[in-house]
């Protein structure tokens, strides 16, 4: 039997890359390799790459060039790059740095055997088509090992909104949501290998609109629908999805939030600005009332529920006023969790004609807004003390007899008790609360 090849996968930026990543190894498991931890010793390095920011992109070509001494110590090591930045910039990656054998786009990933080969055969392989044939469908007869209790299922990808500022629509690509019936089937498959908590992914993830393959099924799928259907799954536990729109919050998700079980209390809603100036040139197709408007009604919904955003400071334009309007949403709104950028322009979209902000006054104001933001989620994280929660328990902790899960909202919690194993959802009763995470004990 051939020693298996060893493979080195590294991800940047979001959650969508972190199933795909696990959709590689699977792929190219079938060409003889296994994952390894560490590039020294891979014969194939990956890297799983993300465009959305300049900074993101940037760190994959400081990252490649320090790979260029494991290349001279073995000439048989195999360099790809993978994700976003590969379908944004293709070719003229090999040409800066010419130690990458092998690029990829993120629709082409079914094809990983076909162009490792060609690396093997000492040619350069390049695949960022946008392909006929499903990625998905030949991804799925992979062998699968057991897993922890927590995954990944992407449901849908690319984005039809076209925000000024955002790649995504020209990495990605249109929006398209995969068959409800195959989902369903991953997810049966997902559980019976030991997942109990499922995140649903889609760059617009509420846009969903699969449909369904049988004729008792029905053509029309929204994502309320679909997790209608996963909360029938008996040993799936937990359901949550990632990332949503505003305009796309329907009624039916909202109802969800308030009558299925199974759905966790917990939204991540980018608003990216509170100020209606912005918000129209950044194309977000919705005002700073409306979005408010949205959050009352998915409140009187589910009350418990914890809200995350994402926020851009220093689009083109934007004043000090305009900024002041963004931290009185913030305020009003109050988030328990949320993910804050300076504006990067990015080549191809709209915004980047614009003049750009000082590099001071974004930081400045990043600084502000992230200081507000850390204070709010501090005080929910806070409030939790002498609450119980659930746990669902997904790894060994530090200290010995520690152990570290997520509750219904998303909050790592640590607790120490020698009764306790993965996989299984404890009652917490919370009893601390750190910089990024709670500490309780069971009851
Ligand atoms: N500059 C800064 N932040 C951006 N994001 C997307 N594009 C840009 C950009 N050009 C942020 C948005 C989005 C998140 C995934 O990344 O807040 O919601
Ligand atoms: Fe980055 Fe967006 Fe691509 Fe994810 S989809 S890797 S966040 S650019």
């Amino acid at each position: 039997m051939n020693t298996p090849k060893k493979l080195f996968v590294k991800t940047y930026g979001c959650q969508m890359n972190v199933y795909d990543s696990e959709r590689m190894v699977e792929a190219l498991g079938v060409s003889g390799y296994v994952e390894t931890s560490t590039p020294d010793d891979a014969d194939m390095i990956l890297l799983n790459t993300c465009h959305i920011r300049e900074r993101a992109a940037e760190k994959v070509y400081s990252e490649l060039g320090r790979f260029r001494e494991l290349k001279e110590a073995n000439p048989d090591l195999k360099i790809g790059v993978a994700g976003c930045v590969a379908q944004a910039e293709g070719q003229e990656i090999m040409r800066r740095q010419p130690l990458v054998d092998l690029v990829v786009g993120p629709q082409s990933y079914h094809r990983l055997p076909a162009l490792e080969a060609r690396t093997r055969l000492g040619h350069k392989a390049l695949d960022t088509d946008f392909p006929e044939d499903d990625k998905f469908e030949t991804l799925r007869h992979r062998p699968k090992a057991p897993r922890g209790p927590a995954a990944f299922l992407t449901v849908q990808e690319g984005c039809d909104k076209f925000c000024a500022f955002c790649v995504v629509p020209y990495t990605r690509g249109a929006e398209v949501s995969r068959p409800a019936t195959r989902i369903l089937e991953e997810a049966r498959d997902l559980v019976a290998r030991g997942v109990r908590d499922i995140t649903l992914l889609g760059q617009n993830v509420n846009a969903y609109h699969g449909a369904g393959e049988r004729a008792d099924e029905g053509g029309d799928w929204s994502l309320a629908r679909l997790i209608w259907a996963l909360n029938e799954i008996d040993g799936l536990e937990r359901i949550r999805f990632t990332t949503s729109h505003p305009n796309d919050m329907a009624d039916d998700l909202i109802a969800a939030h308030r009558d299925c079980a199974k759905l966790m209390p917990y939204l991540h809603l980018p608003v990216q600005s509170g100020s209606d100036r912005m918000l129209k040139r950044m194309n977000r197709k919705h005002s700073a009332a409306e979005y408010l408007r949205l959050i009352e009604r998915i409140r009187a919904a589910r009350p418990d529920i914890l809200l995350s955003s994402d926020f851009i400071v220093g689009f083109p334009e934007e004043t000090e006023a305009d900024f002041q309007q963004t931290l009185d949403l913030i305020r009003e709104v109050k988030f328990g969790q949320a993910y804050s950028f300076k504006y990067s322009s990015r080549p191809g979209t709209p915004a980047a004609e614009r003049a750009q902000l000082d590099d001071t006054v974004m930081t400045d104001r990043l600084h502000r807004l992230q200081a507000l933001l850390t204070q709010q989620q501090r005080e929910i994280q806070d409030s939790m003390i002498g609450r119980k929660v659930s746990v669902l328990l997904e790894r060994a902790g530090r200290q010995t007899g520690q152990m570290v899960g997520k509750s219904e909202y998303l909050h790592a919690v640590h607790v120490t008790d020698d009764r306790l194993s993965i996989g299984q959802t404890a009652r917490v009763r919370i009893t601390g609360s750190g910089t990024n995470s709670l500490t309780g004990v069971l009851v």
